[in-house]
């Protein structure tokens, strides 16, 4: 099998292509609404303990799989242990990027839709309320919602086949600073509303009385989602770095970076939702609703809200190029003459399987599985199970297959890492998070209930 013939041209492409994965929905769209219906700053606080004692580990450990061996995700696995099952590992992440896939580009489409508004609608003087019925009607129609989902997946399929240093290493440099600034405008404008504290307390403050056993996997899940983990995602982006650079400072920049833009989502979405009267368990609508009213009050609001969207697009388009990536590159497997063809149909079959989520706000909006929509249910699936489930496996995997003088010698490449912090980590991969995860895990059976 050939080796990866890819490269990065440089350890920050590598690091905002990885952070691009890393930022995206996750941080940005689904980490208020989730926190928004569970119980706000416990959650968040949670999730917070989690991204560094568990999120952080387990990056490393993908990454070391990925730069160990060189490999996309499937064949890592098999040359760490051959002629063992042990690659099921990443085809289980290949399965759950295609289902997370089918329902991420559809909040995609909604953006895409947000964005063309942006342009012809003016904002100024609209009511949170008819930011709210605006959403209703652009996601129910459904129509608009699976053609915005098919022309996300078309982008996305056009980057993909381009191939992977040149498509998305590129433009990640400029929007992803350009994203962060414009954040923080709106945690400034968001924090001077009226009655603005509130919504710092809700976020902040932890009020434990709310914690729930759901509470505790949604946050493990939330966690996972945002890094990217679980799904061999970082294995694949990690085996086209050269061995020069240093894994521990690039992955703690990408947990930093990720928990920066959260803590901006949340002064972002929650001092604007108590001060213009709205609930914080709107859910999945959350940003769409409460993210227009905050720029109808800013000046130039509307260009801002342009920008925004446009910005927001990109954060989504480079997690969405990940998802497809490491499905291609399993099939390339380094042939790049396959390329192509294989980003087109994995691509128009996840825009397939994305359909019934596209309808899910609004035709589908009565037919539930287990309680929920289809594209809740997938969403639950994905987030609070897959990943969880991916991320057990590799916390398994790391310190069963790979020698510890190996990994240590991995880790040590780029720049030393001292041996406590060596240790630390491993503790918490081999021992912690394993146990955590499987604690989280009881609550879906239904373990507390009793
Ligand atoms: N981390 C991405 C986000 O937060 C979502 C994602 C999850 C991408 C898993 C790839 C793999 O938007």
């Amino acid at each position: 099998m050939s080796k990866n013939t890819e490269q990065w041209s440089s350890k920050l492409g590598f690091i905002l292509a990885a952070a691009g994965s890393a930022i995206g929905l996750g941080a940005i769209w689904k980490l208020p609404y989730v926190a928004g219906t569970s119980g706000g700053g416990a959650f968040f606080l949670i999730f917070l303990l989690f991204t560094v004692l568990l999120g952080l580990p387990l990056l490393l450990a993908e990454f070391t799989i990925g730069r160990h061996t060189q490999k996309e995700a499937v064949t890592a696995y098999r040359t760490i242990a051959p002629h063992t099952k042990w690659h099921w590992i990443g085809r289980l992440g290949i399965v759950t990027s295609f289902l997370l896939l089918s329902f991420y580009s559809v909040v995609g489409g909604w953006i895409l839709i947000y964005l063309f508004r942006a342009f012809t609608l003016n904002i100024h003087g609209m009511t949170p309320d008819q930011f709210g019925g605006m959403f209703q009607e652009t996601i129910a129609n459904p129509a608009l919602a699976i053609f915005a989902h098919f022309i996300f997946m078309l982008l996305t399929i056009l980057v993909i086949q381009m191939g992977v240093s040149k498509g998305i290493e590129r433009s990640s440099k400029i929007m992803m600073p350009a994203l962060f600034l414009l954040f923080i405008v709106i945690v400034v404008r968001s924090l001077t509303l009226d009655g603005a504290m509130e919504g710092v307390r809700f976020f902040l403050l932890p009020d434990f009385s709310s914690v729930t056993g759901e509470t505790v996997l949604f946050a493990l899940g939330q966690a996972f989602f945002s890094l990217s983990l679980g799904v061999s995602i970082m294995v694949t982006y990690s085996s086209y770095l050269k061995s020069k650079e240093s894994l521990p400072k690039s992955a703690t920049s990408i947990v930093a970076l990720t928990i920066f833009i959260s803590i901006l989502a949340g002064l972002a979405i929650f001092p604007a939702v108590f001060a213009f009267g709205l609930e914080p368990t709107e859910g999945p609508p959350l940003i769409f609703i409460v993210l227009p009213a905050v720029f109808s009050s800013i000046p130039f609001g509307s260009v801002f809200f342009i920008l925004f969207m446009a910005l927001l697009l990109f954060a989504t388009l480079t997690s969405a190029f990940s998802l497809l990536e490491i499905i291609v590159a399993s099939i390339t497997k380094g042939d790049e003459t396959k390329r192509k063809k294989a980003a087109w149909i994995a691509g128009l079959l996840i825009f397939i399987m994305g359909v019934p989520s596209a309808l899910s706000y609004g035709i589908l909006a009565d037919t539930l599985f287990f309680g929920l929509t289809f594209f809740d249910f997938l969403d639950y699936l994905v987030s609070n199970i897959l990943l969880p489930l991916g991320a057990l496996l590799i916390a398994i995997f790391v310190p069963l297959k790979i020698k510890k003088t190996t990994l240590f010698e991995e880790l040590s490449k780029g720049s030393s890492i001292k041996k406590v912090w060596f240790n630390i980590w491993y503790v918490l991969l081999r021992y912690i998070a394993p146990v955590a995860i499987i604690i989280a895990f009881f609550h879906v059976i239904g373990f507390w209930d009793y």
